[in-house]
């Protein structure tokens, strides 16, 4: 049974802000998978663990510097969510990253079915569009634009090119730039839709918006890397130490673990820069992007 719509505001501060807005995606998930069928019990295994909830997280905590209603955000936050975690179903099949361990739990494909995780995250994807679609707080015009938005990010210009390419890196060689390029089509395209979702909703767009997202997105990536090399599985809830193995071709394994902690120090420096340029400092949301940036696991 649908559970009722949280309240619209919530008072968010430093100490607060993280399990209330956890707590918030974690419920309002759980009115989309019901766990009946067959397809529904394989995107409930998926989508009820839990798993960082980082990008719904940006959306809000964006969302709430622009004095939005976060009944607004409430099924963006979660399509973004969602489409996520069917990212990370088929990242882990035995085709791509060929992967076991997810969120420190068997993967989809390990606890049902190849077949049952091609098309839990088939589903996934389609579920997410049309909760956006049928989200009762936006307008049509807000829906069109934000689904375009979402299409390119996560589509054959988007999610989808980075992901071929990185899978084909481990035949061939790449440069820097190329690195570059793969984080920001295979994770950071969704970061920055985490981020700019709430700003399109508002009205708000400005480029100081647009360079913070960017940054943090290609740096969610340089940091996964990283931790792949430096922590254990079971910190990570997933395998370690299996990039190099599998020939990846991402920035710490061809440039080293120091470059790419100068190049995070980099967008660190530069994102802490504009939001202190827009006064928000001491805003819950400066406080979760410098805790992203120094993330363990
Ligand atoms: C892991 O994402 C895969 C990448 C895109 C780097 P997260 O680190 O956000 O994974 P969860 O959602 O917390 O499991
Ligand atoms: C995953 O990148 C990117 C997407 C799922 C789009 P990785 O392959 O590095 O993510 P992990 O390390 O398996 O979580
Ligand atoms: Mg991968
Ligand atoms: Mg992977
Ligand atoms: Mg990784």
């Amino acid at each position: 049974m649908a559970k009722p719509n949280l309240s619209p505001k919530i008072n968010l501060n430093k100490h607060n802000f993280e399990s209330l807005l956890q707590e918030r995606v974690n419920n309002e998930i759980s009115k989309y998978v019901i766990n009946s069928n067959e397809i529904d019990k394989s995107m409930h295994y998926a989508l009820s663990n839990p798993g960082k909830r980082v990008r719904p997280l940006l959306t809000y905590l964006v969302g709430d510097v622009l004095n939005l209603d976060f009944n607004k955000l409430d099924g963006t936050a979660s399509a973004i969510e969602i489409i996520h975690t069917y990212s990370l179903v088929h990242d882990d099949l035995p085709c791509m990253d060929n992967d076991d361990l997810r969120r420190g739990k068997p993967t989809l494909h390990v606890k049902y079915s190849e077949s049952t995780a091609v098309l839990a995250g088939d589903a996934m994807a389609s579920l997410a569009i049309d909760i956006i679609l049928q989200d009762e707080n936006l307008n049509s015009d807000l829906k069109v634009e934000l689904l375009q938005f979402l299409m390119k990010t996560i589509g054959p210009e988007g999610m989808i090119l980075g992901q071929i390419q990185d899978i084909s890196f481990e035949s061939t060689s790449a440069n820097e730039e190329e690195i570059i390029k793969m984080n920001e089509l295979k994770t950071g395209a969704l970061v920055e839709f985490s981020m700019l979702a709430p700003v399109i909703i508002a009205g708000e767009r400005t480029d100081q918006w647009k360079k913070i997202a960017k940054r943090v997105g290609i740096t969610f990536q340089l940091i996964d890397d990283l931790l792949d090399i430096q922590q254990s599985e079971e910190n990570l809830g997933k395998a370690a130490k299996k990039d190099k193995k599998k020939n990846k071709k991402n920035y710490p394994i061809c440039f080293g673990a120091d470059k790419t902690r100068d190049k995070i120090k980099e967008y660190q420096d530069d994102v802490k820069t504009i939001l202190s340029d827009m006064n928000l400092t001491d805003h819950p949301i400066s406080i979760y992007i410098n805790k992203l940036f120094d993330r363990q696991r």
